[in-house]
């Protein structure tokens, strides 16, 4: 899969596309906006960066579990009363971390789902071609039975979050989302059309990807900030 880089009007129609696509959820939500702020500033550090990945990951979870399934259970309360409570009900969900800079929204997420099994998925792009190119899987044997949660900070030409969730498919999974923290338009209208049963959960919608793929004005490369590895 070769990179894709829009023309202004394709990535015009993919903008009025994703407003109105209601698979496509962009966040509206102040403490995410200024959470973002504070990741794309180039004098923000290490141990900034990772807190604030983890907590817009965890910001970002909230809102992607909505539709979580719940059953309704009977409970003596504090008050020595019974009472019906709502408890979610089914298999644990799975998160699915794209390795690297997935690694970085792990423990937000599992602060708001701490009995989920986490798959690893190990993909990088290709320095010249940005292709995605495999090097690890590895999920629950019963993946297939669960709900799945694919994170990572950035949906860039989309060329990983696709092959990712092409695999989970593979494995037989058939409910499954993604969460990332910024995306462009090229890359949510290449996820859509790859994979449009998937719904897809945003921080902020950036402009475009420059010449080397990434996404400006964007965070730069989220692993190297997480990581120091540049
Ligand atoms: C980054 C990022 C995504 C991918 C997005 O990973 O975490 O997985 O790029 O780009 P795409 O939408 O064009 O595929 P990267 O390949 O830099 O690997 P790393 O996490 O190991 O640094
Ligand atoms: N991966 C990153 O880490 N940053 C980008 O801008 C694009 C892909």
């Amino acid at each position: 899969m070769g990179r894709t880089m829009m023309t202004d009007e394709q990535r015009e129609v993919a903008r009025v596309h994703i407003k109105a696509d209601e698979k496509v959820y962009i966040s509206d939500h102040p403490l995410i906006h200024n959470k973002i702020a504070i990741l794309r500033d180039a004098g923000t550090n290490k141990k900034e960066f990772r807190e604030l990945v983890n907590e817009l990951a965890m910001l970002l979870t909230y809102e992607a579990t909505r539709d979580l399934l719940v059953m309704t259970t009977e409970i003596v309360t504090g008050m020595n009363v019974k009472a019906e409570v709502q408890k979610l009900s089914g298999k644990d969900v799975v998160i699915a971390v794209i390795l690297r800079a997935s690694l970085g929204m792990i423990d937000g997420v599992l602060e708001l789902l701490p009995t989920a099994a986490v798959a690893h998925i190990g993909i990088y792009r290709d320095p010249e071609t940005k292709s995605p190119t495999r090097y690890y899987f590895k999920a629950p044997s019963d993946v297939a039975e669960r709900e799945v949660f694919v994170i990572d900070p950035m949906l860039a030409t989309g060329g990983s979050a696709i092959d990712a969730i092409t695999q989970l498919k593979y494995a037989g999974c058939q409910k499954i989302h993604f969460i990332c923290i910024l995306a462009v338009p090229e890359g949510v209208a290449a996820l859509r059309e790859a994979h449009p049963d998937v719904d897809i959960y945003i921080g902020e919608m950036d402009e475009k990807l420059d010449e080397n793929a990434y996404i400006l004005p964007g965070l730069g490369d989220a692993g190297d900030r997480l990581y120091g590895t540049k």
